[in-house]
């Protein structure tokens, strides 16, 4: 793979799993690997990591709570002080957490999980856009699930956005993944011309590290346990993800939906309900309190 190194990287959600084998990876490859995460002590502990491994000093630490507007604006204000270009942003981290049995809102009144997967990559990458525009050719890489497919008549639900109707871990989290492929695709039309290409790749059963799901047990952690053993590893996935932020084949493809192989497939139908991207966008700006808009 000609990768063109050396870029600029962002990869939030470094310290674990399929972020931090990206960030990993990336290295590797010599590239600026910006790992942001919300815990500092597990991100400097990965960042030491891959330095130790890849000899890429280039590899730097910032914290960002996506779950909380306050801190990706202040994240959004502190890399655009430091770093002139961007040339590619992963909007890796996601909220999947078992525990919450109701919603929970956050400190801007949003449900968690929709906070964290849908309004913190819309507000980040807003942010992030003149600085994208700036280094363009640049790419932004969403992520979505292949669980998705288990839904295929889900669309947005602008009535139950804080779970007030209903509400599970498992519906609140493919619902904000659905939020992601739509905004990409939308995001993908306003984009057009700019040199910013916007792509989601779309996540199989991928392992999670074992020690995020301790407080499992019973039949959960069994079903948790074989679901583990059919599972392709983080490293595996992650070649995905750099294949797409890098190699120059990828350069000029935007608004597409890639499977784990860089192939592209079809989202499910709604998903390309123009009039849902649009109104998701109004409501997203309007819950993020974003005045400067993408084009259309
Ligand atoms: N693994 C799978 O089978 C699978 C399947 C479909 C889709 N995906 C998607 O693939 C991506 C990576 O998943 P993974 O398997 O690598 O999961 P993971 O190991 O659980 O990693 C998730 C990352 O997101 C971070 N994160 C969560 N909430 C955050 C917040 N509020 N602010 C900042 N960072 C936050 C986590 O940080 P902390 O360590 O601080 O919690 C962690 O670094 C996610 O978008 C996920 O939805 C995964």
């Amino acid at each position: 793979m000609n990768t063109q190194s050396n870029k600029t990287i962002i990869v939030t959600g470094a310290n674990a799993g399929i972020g931090r084998e990206t960030a990993r990876g990336l290295a590797k490859l010599g590239h600026t690997v910006i790992m942001v995460c919300r815990n500092v002590p597990a991100g400097e502990s990965v960042r030491q990591d891959i330095i130790a491994q890849t000899g890429n000093q280039a590899v730097e630490l910032m914290k960002c709570d996506l779950s909380s507007q306050a801190s990706i604006r202040q994240f959004a204000a502190d890399f655009t002080a430091k770093h002139p270009r961007l040339d590619v942003l992963i909007n890796n981290a996601a909220n999947f957490d078992h525990t919450l049995k109701q919603p929970v809102l956050t400190a801007d009144g949003v449900e968690v999980v929709f906070a964290t997967n849908q309004l913190g990559p819309f507000l980040l990458t807003n942010l992030l856009l003149d600085t994208l525009k700036a280094s363009a050719p640049a790419r932004v890489l969403t992520v979505a699930s292949q669980g998705l497919m288990m839904y295929p008549f889900l669309t947005i639900e602008f009535d139950n956005l804080a779970g007030q109707k209903k509400f599970s871990t498992q519906h609140a989290y493919y619902h904000s993944k659905l939020a992601q492929v739509m905004f990409t695709f939308d995001l993908a039309e306003r984009l057009r011309g700019t040199g910013v290409t916007v792509n989601c790749l779309r996540v199989p059963n991928v392992q999670i590290d074992h020690g995020r799901y301790e407080y499992i047990t019973g039949w959960k952690r069994r079903a948790y346990e074989i679901k583990r053993r059919r599972a392709i590893t983080p490293a595996q996935m992650a070649e995905a993800y750099i294949r797409l932020a890098v190699a120059p084949e990828f350069e000029t493809i935007t608004g597409q939906y890639f499977d784990e192989h860089c192939r592209e497939v079809k989202a499910h139908k709604p998903a390309y309900d123009r009039a849902v991207w649009q109104k998701l966008w109004a409501v997203s700006a309007a819950l993020t309190k974003l005045e400067t808009v993408a084009n259309r």
